[in-house]
């Protein structure tokens, strides 16, 4: 029996890929290389020293996912592929919706037709809106508030009412925190195009000097330096808790079959701490400035995380520094990320 992974090429699903070939599992990875480069794929391979199946498809592409999920007698899906700026979704929604959430449909009817029912799927803690409570537990209010969050909350409510419908499907929700850092060969990373929208790959590139300063997007937050404070994940530990799902899936070991698990450490860290840390890991200087807060920001998230050790007996394991240095390796060995981006 073969995985389907959708959007296996990018950054999370490749670390992804990694972990179930090296548990014994069979992948397919589709993915239309939107945001990843092929030589992806190939790194996958090196690092497992297994032959990584690969199909360029879309997730929208309805016929072509049956195809795939036929010809590999596919008995599970886990569902990466999506697009995910929350910045470039208030200016371009369509694309969000028309991704995001009639890809997912798409890729939920061609499940249907092939029968397979069991889908694990990349949420987000975007989904809460402001924090009413810390840390925030899955029963946390929903309220996205950008059309990317929105997307996600559609996904998730698709996928309730499905399992509503009928018991045979099966769905483990992950709501992921901040995920940061890279495996710890440096081969696979995260490698965002032009200017990076987020904190840790901004820091890195700055440590590089492939840019000049880190704008710190507001220092009058209500949190203990003024700026603000996340729950930052190494992307290795996310993918075990991926791992972990399935297995929890398979073994039918779940509280129902549509259940929300959040994916953090349960720890926050301030854009100031984060930079520290960098700094030792890089032994780089990072200069910073002082800028406006950036629009719908939040001053301070992070997880509540027994639910993930009670369902899924996983918790993250890796530490800051131990994220700032893998993410300094990667960098390190690939200073411009994987060849002709
Ligand atoms: P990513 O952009 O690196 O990976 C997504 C992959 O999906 C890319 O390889 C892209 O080429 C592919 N893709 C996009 N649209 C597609 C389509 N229509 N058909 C086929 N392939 C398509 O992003 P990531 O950081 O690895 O995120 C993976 C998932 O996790 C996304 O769904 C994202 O929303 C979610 N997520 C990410 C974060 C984060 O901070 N990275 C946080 C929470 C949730
Ligand atoms: C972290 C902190 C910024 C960049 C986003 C999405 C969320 C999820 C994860 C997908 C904040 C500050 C950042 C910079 C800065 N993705 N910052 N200077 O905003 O928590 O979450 O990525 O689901 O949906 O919203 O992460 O890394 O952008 O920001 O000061 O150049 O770093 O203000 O306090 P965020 P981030």
């Amino acid at each position: 029996m073969t995985i389907l992974i959708t959007g296996g090429a990018g950054y999370i699903g490749s670390h992804c890929c990694v972990a179930f070939l090296e548990a014994g599992h069979d992948v397919v990875v589709i993915d239309n290389l939107s945001n990843a480069h092929p030589e992806c794929i190939e790194r996958i391979a090196e690092i497992t020293g297994k032959k990584v199946a690969f199909e360029e498809v879309d997730i929208r592409d309805q016929a072509a996912v049956e195809r795939v999920l036929r010809k590999h007698q596919c008995s599970a899906v886990i569902h990466f592929a999506g697009l995910k700026a929350v910045g470039e979704s208030t200016k371009d929604p369509l694309a969000y919706y028309d991704n995001n959430v009639v890809g997912t449909h798409r890729l939920l009817s061609a499940m249907s037709n092939c029968g397979v029912r069991q889908m694990i799927f990349s949420s987000s803690a975007t989904v809460y809106g402001e924090p009413q409570f810390l840390p925030i537990t899955e029963k946390h209010p929903l309220n996205a508030v950008n059309p990317y969050g929105r997307t996600k909350l559609i996904i998730e409510d698709m996928l309730r009412d499905i399992a509503t419908s009928n018991p045979a499907w099966k769905f483990s929700i992950l709501r992921y925190f901040n995920p940061v850092g890279a495996h710890k060969s440096g081969m696979i990373g995260e490698d965002p195009l032009g200017i990076p929208n987020n904190l840790m790959p901004f820091i890195a590139q700055v440590a590089a000097g492939r840019r000049e300063q880190l704008s710190v997007f507001g220092n009058d937050y209500d949190t203990r330096d003024g700026t603000g404070v996340r729950d930052y994940i190494h992307v290795v530990d996310l993918v075990a808790g991926h791992l972990r799902a399935y297995e929890a899936l398979a073994s039918r070991e779940t509280p129902s079959n549509c259940f929300v698990v959040n994916l953090g450490t349960g720890a926050g860290y301030s854009v100031l701490e984060m930079v520290s840390a960098f700094e030792r890991a890089s032994n780089k200087q990072i200069p910073c400035v002082t800028a406006p807060r950036r629009n719908g920001d939040v001053a301070e998230i992070y997880a509540d995380i027994s639910t993930a050790l009670e369902v899924f007996d996983w918790k993250a394991e890796n530490d800051l520094d131990a994220m700032c240095r893998d993410t300094w390796n990667w960098v390190c060995k690939n200073p411009r990320g994987y060849e002709g981006r």
